[in-house]
């Protein structure tokens, strides 16, 4: 059998899995997202071209690669609909490099009038949901009322969705929420997403993924999300639904641990959040006005403003020992071009006591403890080699690599597809 590699993000999300997936697809025969839904926004530039992706892997771009939508990912055909709108014109035959999984829960119309409702129920305490119906579709999987992709094959397709929107409809009407006029368009559009699933192949992929190992194919599995959303890992209970980890990828795709290869763990070079919930690096000041405005750090899903702080080192060293990381990707470095220094959090202070480890409850007063190093002034994007980095920024890898004992094997230095330089 031959090893599965997993590329997962290990901050907040948004870390640029999307963009460093399409440059390492060509290495491997497929690509596999195996938790998460539309929440998720990778982006992608090449040919100076921007995509943004939601549920499709971010491989599709390589005709030639499988691309696989695995059990651990919640679908909304409405998304899906639009998602292969916007790129039928690149990619008119989308259907020949795109496999779903037979056991993928479906996102209903009124999974996602819940999500708001139970925003709206929290007042203060609300996540910051992306509104995409994610919370609710996965707590129907985990009580066992979901309808998965399998179903929409099903004769009585139809009577059992009427069925589940009547349930949601009761539990809409018990939290008061006014469902609006547009609601029939939603479910509309829904089912057009249906119809064209219905052309795409729907298959038990743990079979596929199985099989495509055993004869030696190479797969990339695609984590959304970040490590600090994770359900259990994360800082709960603001964050996603899904277990964002690398054990998320057996679960998620139907692997062995032993099948795990490589776990690549992406890191911004800095920290952002979007969404609601304990951020103890954050900077609510000039410094994190720049690394949004020069990291144009706006959500690829909501086009929310990302907060922005420094580096989190033992958040990072967290997510490192959860997910058994085998080597850091540190994208964004361009981003930390002209700050003439750079903070790094390397230990929090916890009820006056110095620390590395995260607390259980995140709403604990967290105060960073940096240290401050000097910065680069150099415009890095258009450097091919590491040796030609400055010298500043090799240090700061440098820490990073001594306090996390993992090798930083790729340094990204802008959205573009080559705009990446490989160590080894
Ligand atoms: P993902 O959710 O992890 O795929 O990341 P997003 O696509 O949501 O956010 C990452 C953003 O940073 C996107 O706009 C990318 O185009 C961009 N990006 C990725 N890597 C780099 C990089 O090294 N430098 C710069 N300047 N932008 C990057
Ligand atoms: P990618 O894959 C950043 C955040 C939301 C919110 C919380 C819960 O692009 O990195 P949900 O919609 O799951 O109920 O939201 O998680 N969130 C993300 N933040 N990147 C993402 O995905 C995210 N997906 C969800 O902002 O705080
Ligand atoms: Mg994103």
């Amino acid at each position: 059998m031959t090893k599965i590699d997993i590329l997962l993000g290990l901050q907040w999300g948004d870390e640029g899995k999307g963009k460093i997936v399409d440059a390492l697809t060509p290495d491997y025969n497929a690509v596999a997202r195996f938790q998460g839904g539309p929440n998720a926004g990778h982006t992608l530039e090449f040919n100076n071209q921007k995509y943004i992706l939601h549920t499709i892997p971010s491989g599709i771009f390589h005709t030639d690669k499988l691309n696989i939508i695995g059990n651990g990912v919640v679908l909304d055909p409405s998304v899906f609909l639009e998602e292969v709108n916007t790129l039928r014109p690149v990619l008119p035959d989308i259907e020949r490099n795109l496999v779903i999984s037979s056991r993928a829960h479906l996102i209903l119309p009124t999974h996602r009038l819940l999500d708001a409702a139970y925003e709206k129920v929290k007042g203060v305490m609300k996540i910051g949901s992306t509104l995409k119906g994610i919370g609710p579709a996965y707590t129907d999987k985990t009580a066992r009322l979901g309808l998965r992709i399998g179903d929409i094959l099903r004769d009585d397709f139809r009577d059992l969705y009427y069925s589940k929107k009547s349930d949601h409809f009761k539990i809409l009407e018990s939290l008061s929420f006014t469902i609006d006029e547009d609601f029939e368009q939603m479910e509309t559009e829904w089912f057009d997403g249906i119809e064209l699933l219905k052309r795409f192949r729907i298959e038990n992929s743990e079979y596929l993924i199985n099989g495509l190992s055993a004869k030696g194919s190479k797969i990339l599995a695609e984590g959304a999300q970040g490590t600090m959303l994770d359900i259990d890992f994360g800082s709960y209970p603001f964050v996603t639904s899904s277990n964002t980890v690398s054990a998320g990828a057996c679960s998620g795709m139907g692997i062995a641990p032993g099948l795990i290869g490589e776990v690549y763990g992406i890191f911004k070079a800095y920290c952002t959040r979007v969404g609601s919930g304990p951020f103890p690096t954050e900077q609510i000041n000039t410094t994190g006005e720049r690394l949004r405005m020069q990291g144009h750090e706006f959500g690829a899903t909501t086009g929310r403003p990302r907060r922005c702080g420094w580096l989190d080192l033992p958040a990072l060293k967290y997510s490192i020992m959860i997910n058994g990381v085998t080597r850091l990707f540190m994208t964004k470095s361009d981003v930390m071009s002209g700050f003439e220094t750079i903070r790094v959090c390397r230990k929090y202070r916890i009820n006056g006591i110095e620390t590395d480890q995260l607390p259980y409850d995140h709403s604990m007063e967290i105060e960073p403890v940096y240290t401050n190093y000097p910065g680069w002034s150099e415009d890095i994007s258009k450097l091919k080699s590491y040796d030609e980095l400055p010298e500043n920024l090799k240090s700061y890898i440098g820490i990073i690599e001594k306090e996390t004992g993992v090798p930083v094997a790729i340094v990204s230095v802008g959205p573009d597809r080559s705009e990446t330089i490989y160590r080894d």
